[in-house]
């Protein structure tokens, strides 16, 4: 008998990463070895003006292993790629490229540099922008505040306060047979946890977290960037809080003179809100998704004490952030031999990056016994996740709680589990689960 209690059919962890077997899971990919269109269309489709088009759909997020391997395979490694919003940009593939990108200071994140009709990426309306509007000088110092105040010694406790925080949502759905993963517990408990980091005050909690209803959900209409204004509201709000407050939250801290400014401070709590909340969505409801499929694994990483290495190779795996934000060349520049020109938009695939064979045995696989290399999930130089020593604290408690609640969590009808076409993100949009 096998670890799902079934004698006759195979773990699914078996026959999980074999070729074909992302075509089973993800209902109707192509298999990661086939030769139709699909696989190769990624390189031989680029039309006569050489852009790859359109590889930024629902399919692609669901399963872009093939289409990436193609691509990373493809000399030189670095394609002319349409992005769902239009303008083209340069995507790099391969490991080591990927990697000196993103230390390489003539590939700048300021939008400043752009500097023609390439894809310029997310248009945030100032004050949120201070990310891609800030001198490398004033974002090193942003960072330093961040990194003090998210430092291990700060977020130690947070793997237990995230654990009390889970724990009510998860009872709340106790008896129910069955029900959306995504929609009842990977949406609500990022929006939870980090309105208690930050220290929000109850009311902007309750406004979060009918914001992440409007625009998380499956069924949500608007989309998240139409809805810039209210969440404006809201931070400007949490803001004129901060500096009336005596409490001792993060908020507070971050908003003290000498610290963040007003802007400053604006934009970093709307990152923290709008992009990083998102992607710690996609890893829960990716890391339910992925160890429904693996019963031993999962049975065996809930023996460790540390599930750190298992939290790693999931965001290698998993890499919900497919793309770093984007890069400008500063200067007439060559990346592995193809010539890009001065403010063309330079995409860094960490999702590409992190399933490199050149850097990882069998990348496509899911193994928490994996001894690699650092993936580059997180991104990594100057611009890498401040937010590193909090993801793994947090995704512990999630997964710990989560099945020492629900032992025998699975996902339903795992072959049909829409994604949301995510450009720089990807994760599952509903996930249909049985408790036990
Ligand atoms: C699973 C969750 C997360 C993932 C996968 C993730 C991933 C990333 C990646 C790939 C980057 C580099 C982007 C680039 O080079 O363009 C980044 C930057 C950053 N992240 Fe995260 N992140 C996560 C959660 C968080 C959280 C919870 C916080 C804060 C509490 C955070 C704070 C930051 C900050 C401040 C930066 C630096 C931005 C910059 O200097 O331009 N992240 N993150």
């Amino acid at each position: 008998m096998n670890a799902d209690g079934d004698a006759t059919t195979p773990p699914r962890e078996d026959v999980a990463d074999s070729p074909g077997a992302q075509h089973l899971r993800t209902g109707g990919v192509l298999p990661e070895h086939s030769t139709t269109p699909t696989l190769s269309s990624a390189v031989s489709g680029s039309g006569e003006d050489g852009i790859v088009p359109d590889i930024f759909s629902g399919d692609f997020a669901r399963n872009p292993w093939p289409v990436l391997r193609s691509l990373r395979e493809a000399d030189p490694g670095v394609h002319r790629v349409a992005t769902p919003d239009g303008p083209p940009a340069w995507l790099v593939t391969r490991f080591d490229t990927v990697r000196q990108c993103l230390i390489d200071e003539n590939l700048s994140t300021n939008v400043k540099f752009a500097n023609g009709s390439d894809y310029r990426g997310f248009p945030v309306p100032a004050p949120l922008d201070v990310f891609q509007t800030s001198d490398p000088g004033d974002i090193a110092r942003l960072r330093r505040v961040l990194v003090t105040e998210l430092a291990p010694r700060h977020v130690g406790e947070w793997g237990g306060r995230a654990a009390q925080l889970i724990e009510p949502t998860l009872r709340q759905l106790d008896g129910i047979r069955e029900f959306d993963f995504v929609d009842r517990v990977a949406v609500p408990l990022p929006a939870l946890v980090l309105s208690e980091l930050l220290g929000l005050p109850p009311n902007a909690r309750d406004q979060l977290l009918a914001w992440a209803n409007s625009t998380m959900r499956p069924a949500a209409t608007p989309r998240a960037r139409d809805t810039l204004a209210s969440m404006q509201q809201i931070i400007r709000a949490v803001i004129d809080h901060s500096h009336q407050s005596e409490d001792q939250t993060m908020l507070t801290r971050l908003a003290r003179p000498g610290n963040l400014s007003t802007a400053e401070l604006a934009g970093v709590v709307f990152y923290m809100l709008f992009v990083w909340y998102e992607v710690l969505i996609d890893l829960l409801a990716g890391t339910v998704l992925t160890l429904s499929t693996r019963p031993a694994q999962l049975a065996e990483l809930l023996t460790r004490p540390d599930l750190s290495s298992a939290v790693d190779e999931l965001l290698r795996y998993l890499s919900p952030q497919v793309l770093a934000g984007p890069r400008f060349a500063v200067t007439d520049l060559e990346i592995d031999g193809q010539p890009i020109a001065a403010g063309q938009t330079v995409l860094p695939c960490l999702a590409s990056a992190n399933h490199d064979p050149q850097k990882f045995d069998r990348p496509d696989e899911f193994d928490i016994n994996r001894n690699s290399p650092p993936h580059l999930a997180l991104g990594y130089g100057t611009h890498a996740c401040v937010g590193t020593a909090l993801i793994r604290p947090i995704a512990t408690a999630m997964i710990g709680k989560l099945y020492s609640q629900w032992p025998r969590l699975r996902v339903l009808d795992d072959e049909q589990i829409p994604w949301r076409s995510g450009f720089r993100h990807r994760g599952p949009l509903t996930l249909p689960v049985k408790p036990a």
